[in-house]
């Protein structure tokens, strides 16, 4: 197993809509392995390919952050096929090191998605994991969390950006606190 960069915001392959997986083969199982294990160093709760450069429509889903390897969800070619009720939390995401930001999500969603045996399941997720699921679909959509936010804040939230980015200090920071980015 190895160790993956994680993208930050300014690269293109975030805002890239991911292709399907066509078949869960070794190499799919290995890209999961190492997905695993950069998401629980991060440490994230969460990890789409494309954070790690893979546009393939392919995510992880661990709320315990890499502490309960029972509760780890690996979701191939997800979608969200019904959602319910609203909530209005702080977010965060391993490609914004820093960034917090309130996102408007449904309180329930059912996704449809393979698993790693190639077989197709279902799975309901409020509160939390609803975020989660949400969050990591949407990566896979090209979407990322700050275009869901309020046109204020997402202004204020570049500009600090692009001074972080002008000195040269907008890069994943690995292990920095907060459990709850994704
Ligand atoms: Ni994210």
């Amino acid at each position: 197993m190895a160790l993956m960069d994680i993208r930050v915001y300014g690269d293109p392959v975030l805002e890239t809509r991911t292709k399907p997986v066509e078949k869960v083969d070794e190499a799919i199982r290995t890209l999961v392995a190492d997905m695993h294990e950069t998401m629980k160093a991060a440490p994230g709760i969460g990890l789409a390919a494309p954070q790690v450069g893979v546009s393939k429509r392919l995510c992880l889903v661990d709320l315990s952050a890499g502490s309960d390897p029972a509760r780890l969800m690996v979701l191939i070619n997800p979608e969200i096929i019904a959602e319910e009720g609203y909530q209005k939390e702080e977010e965060g995401c391993l490609s914004f090191p820093g960034v917090f930001g309130h996102v408007e999500r449904p309180m329930k969603v059912t996704v449809r998605y393979t698993d790693l045996d190639g077989t197709e399941r279902e799975i309901e997720g409020d509160d939390l994991l609803a975020r989660a699921l949400c969050h990591e679909i949407d990566h896979l959509e090209g979407v990322v969390f700050i275009n869901r936010m309020s046109p204020l804040k997402r202004r204020l939230l570049l500009k600090a950006i692009r001074k972080l980015q002008r000195d040269g200090q907008w890069e994943h920071r690995p292990g920095e606190g907060a459990e709850e980015r994704a």
